[in-house]
């Protein structure tokens, strides 16, 4: 029997569904799926590389890995243990590996250049978050899409944590009905928010701001549970904390003069991973990992405000801050019959303090951990009671998501979707598209209407 006849015969549509590969269940050798990736930094070699190979060693193979930084790009490789051909030249990795899906995970503002050449060599594409940084390479990347006919997926991975995903179960169920407004907050501590400013993520011209970087994945979560398309954007924001407003700064933590006094002294030396995959390949393109989050070079903001109104007339008012004391959040879905609550980390709530540092490592873990610990969700009636749901923790990557992100996207492709927690070109601009419309409205002090960024239409039902 030709593989083919067998996909016939067993239900080729599930095949992409099953644990076990069909063909290999059947002693027939599948040929694996080749991967390659652009970007061998931490989310790269971590998230991406470390797990698809201890994960999905058996359906996918590396055909190739290519970074800008030669030193970083060996060191990556030999981290994860494989022996596939590396590249500093992203058109000889097209030419030369050939694969059939390619992972980018370069600095924000570069995503666009390899989404769009993997696409024309004739891969399919998966991003990580953000799509891309500005508007005119949101266009760019949507018209590749629609010219190859190659897809592009958006690594989301805040959809499918477990908190969010009863969120949004709640919502399509519609328990309180239809929501007119959303309150949503997000409380970066002085470990993760201030990392930001220590690299790339600082420079606008790199990163978008962190309503690009950062935010988009709450925009994300929000177009998602409100199943709308934004409308309208208005913003405020500033840089009050860092950068420049700090008395004294130097070129990096390491041996710096104001070791002492700086409350924002990070020790990299401690992190042996760091070391070897940052600090040791500085003298290739001097990305410095520990950089001094006093640059006055910063041009992004630290504290931001933001006004969404949806194309089914919810409204949103967001907030992100990245100097807080606890990482956390809190929403609040406003109803026409009642209300619902939500959060995460905030400490006069939480039954034992967290260490804050912890926590960031935690949360950027990829190893699953059983926790007693539930989310708490308050679903609250009008003229009625309130009712605690309580969804059981899972203390790893983001709530776990990433691990069924990647579930969804290599084991199970085809397995049914009924909450749309896959993301593609289509979300991954329009979450980016508000952090752009936010941008442009701060620097431009006016409301940005969504429509006049790109080609897209919103829809009052999330469009397609
Ligand atoms: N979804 C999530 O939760 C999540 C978490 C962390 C990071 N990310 C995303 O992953 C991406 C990588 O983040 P990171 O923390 O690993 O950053 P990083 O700085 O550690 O790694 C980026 C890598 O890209 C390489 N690079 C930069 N420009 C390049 C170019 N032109 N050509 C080839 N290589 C280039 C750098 O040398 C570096 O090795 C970012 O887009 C970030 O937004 C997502």
């Amino acid at each position: 029997m030709k593989r083919r006849d067998f996909l016939a015969a067993s239900g080729a549509v599930f095949a992409g569904s099953l644990l076990v590969n069909p063909l290999q269940a059947s002693g027939f050798a599948a040929p694996k799926r080749k991967l390659a990736m652009v970007g061998t930094g931490s989310r790269g070699l971590s998230f991406w590389g470390r797990r698809i190979i201890q994960q999905y060693g058996d359906i996918i193979e590396f055909v190739g890995l290519c970074d800008i930084n030669p030193g970083r790009l060996e060191t990556g490789r030999k981290a994860l243990g494989i022996s596939c051909p590396v590249f500093t030249d992203f058109g000889e990795l097209l030419r030369k590996a050939k694969p059939d899906l390619l992972i980018v995970t370069t600095v924000d503002a570069t995503h666009d250049e390899f989404i769009i050449k993997g696409m024309e060599a004739g891969c399919d594409v998966l991003t990580e978050k953000p799509m891309t940084t500005d508007e005119f390479k949101c266009q760019a990347i949507l018209d590749a899409e629609k010219k190859t006919g190659k897809k592009l997926i958006v690594g989301f991975n805040y959809r499918y944590g477990t908190q969010f995903t009863r969120l949004k179960e709640l919502l399509a169920e519609k328990r309180v009905g239809d929501i007119t407004s959303v309150d949503f907050h997000w409380y970066l501590n002085t470990y993760h928010g201030a990392d930001y400013f220590r690299r790339w993520h600082g420079h606008r011209n790199k990163g978008g701001t962190l309503l690009c970087h950062k935010a988009s994945h709450h925009f994300d979560l929000l177009n998602w549970w409100i199943d709308s398309d934004p409308v309208e954007v208005v913003a405020h924001g500033s840089l009050e904390h860092y950068g420049k407003n700090n008395p004294f700064r130097g070129t990096k933590c390491r041996g710096c003069e104001h070791k002492e006094k700086c409350k924002f002294y990070y020790d990299i030396t401690r992190n042996r991973e760091y070391m070897e995959l940052y600090v040791a390949n500085e003298k290739h393109d001097g990305y410095i990992r520990d950089n001094c989050l006093w640059r006055e070079s910063i041009d992004i903001f630290d504290k931001m405000a933001v006004q969404i109104k949806y194309a089914n007339n919810v409204q949103v008012s967001y907030s992100l801050t990245t100097y807080s004391p606890f990482e956390g959040m809190s929403i609040a879905f406003n109803g026409k019959t009642g209300r619902i609550d939500s959060w995460e980390g905030l400490p006069w709530r939480q039954k034992e303090m967290a260490n804050q540092a912890e926590l960031h490592a935690r949360e950027m873990s990829q190893q699953a951990e059983r926790s007693e610990r539930y989310d708490e969700i308050y679903v609250s009636d009008n003229f009625g009671k309130s009712e605690l749901v309580k969804v059981p923790q899972m203390r790893a990557g983001h709530g776990g998501g990433d691990a069924r992100l990647q579930d969804k996207i290599f084991r199970n492709p085809d397995l049914a979707d009924p909450l749309k927690h896959a993301a593609g070109s289509r979300d991954g601009a329009m979450s980016v598209l508000i952090g752009v419309a936010a941008r442009k409205s701060i620097d431009e002090k006016r409301i940005v209407r969504i429509e006049e960024l790109t080609t897209l239409k919103p829809h009052p039902t999330r469009g397609v």
